[in-house]
């Protein structure tokens, strides 16, 4: 590791996961009722479904099928700022809904489920947080665009994993040093690649955390030919391992790109509809977790993602309830930071090393 790299650690107390949601299964037939009249809902409140790539196959294909979109965190949101939708309708967690919200304040920006957060959000409470940066005002704030509205209001930069490689190399040419946070492998990964000085907040995915390095090193033995695909939220041993370290999109690119017949993949399972959508004759292995004896936390996929679904996204768009709402002072403070991420990605050419 490079000299000037510090590292502060501050142990973070253990994030409360919730169980998996279980939804009832609905048959074929209920299922497409159901699509039919979200659809129609969608069109009667002038309503563009927004998804993520995690939540599950059902809500992507609506989202497709209705002239929304499904993508990464950097694309949900600059796909919502480029609706004549009066509203958004964010399937996800919350901090996409509240990014959708910070960035379109004369939109109505609707969620299925209010209690979808992140570990990496959870443990970053905005309290601690801002004192954490006062006690270092010499350095930029770059946070994560997993993080609630308040902490982005303290930043500098918001990043996502498709953007956060080049947004901390220009900054390093600017001789800045980064205040990071909350995911410490992704800022660590990010901090071997730059080599800039950075402090690390000490947060985690509880999803990409429990990838196991010594299981993949024997998937890999098993499946000598395959490409290993990580998410940059998974442990150092993990993404060292890594052919390609990237967002959910540069994953899902990958797939579709590479002359590899065969892929482990380490990410939410949740990615695998598109994967399979975009690459049908290609083989997805799902990379290690804890294996047997794991906890319901080590299925790789994430509980809160899973709060998203066909029922619930029916019953926003019929009462309008899930609404999400932002203090004006702070979504005046964080939509800057957004905003900024937001015009560096459109301004600067693609960095071959961007995770994209
Ligand atoms: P992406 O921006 O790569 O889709 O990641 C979002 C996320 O929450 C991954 O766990
Ligand atoms: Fe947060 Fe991890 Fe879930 Fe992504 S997968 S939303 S980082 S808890």
């Amino acid at each position: 590791m490079n000299n000037s790299v510090s590292l502060e650690v501050l142990t973070r107390p253990p994030v409360q996961v919730p169980p998996h949601p279980q939804w009832p299964v609905l048959t074929e037939a209920e299922l497409n009722a159901a699509k039919a009249r979200i659809k129609q809902l969608l069109e009667s409140r002038d309503a563009v479904l927004v998804a993520h790539y995690y939540t599950n196959p059902d809500l992507q294909e609506l989202a497709e099928e209705s002239g929304g979109c499904v993508a990464d965190s950097l694309e949900m949101a600059r796909f919502g700022t480029i609706q004549k939708a009066k509203t958004l309708v964010v399937c996800g967690v919350r901090f996409m809904g509240e990014t959708a919200k910070i960035l379109n304040p004369e939109k109505q920006v609707l969620m299925p489920d209010l209690n979808a957060t992140c570990s990496l959000d959870e443990g970053c409470p905005a309290k601690e947080f801002t004192e954490f940066c006062d006690l270092h005002p010499d350095y930029t704030v770059v946070v994560y665009a997993n993080t609630s509205a308040e902490v982005k209001a303290r930043s500098d930069w918001v990043v996502t994993s498709g953007i956060a490689l080049p947004i901390v190399k220009y900054l390093a040419q600017r001789g800045e040093k980064i205040l990071w946070a909350p995911d410490k492998h992704l800022g660590r990964y990010v901090q071997k690649l730059t080599g800039v000085e950075m402090l690390l907040w000490q947060g985690s995915c509880v999803v990409h955390e429990e990838f196991k390095a010594v299981a993949l090193e024997r998937i890999r033995k098993l499946h000598p030919e395959a490409a290993v695909l990580v998410h940059p939220e998974s442990p150092e041993a993990v993404i060292g391992q890594a052919d390609v370290v990237g967002s959910t999109t540069a994953l899902i690119k990958a797939v579709q790109n590479m002359e590899n017949k065969s892929f482990i993949v380490a990410t939410d399972g949740g990615i695998f509809h598109k994967m399979k959508q975009l690459a049908p004759d290609k083989l997805l292995i799902e990379a290690p977790t804890a294996g047997e004896g794991a906890t319901c936390q080590s299925c790789a996929h994430c509980p809160w993602m899973g709060m998203n679904a066909v029922q619930n996204l029916e019953q926003v768009l019929r009462s309008g309830e899930n609404e999400i709402i932002i203090d004006p002072e702070i979504r005046e403070k964080a939509v800057i930071p957004i905003q900024r991420m937001l015009d560096f990605a459109r301004t600067h050419q693609s960095d071959k090393s961007n995770p994209g």
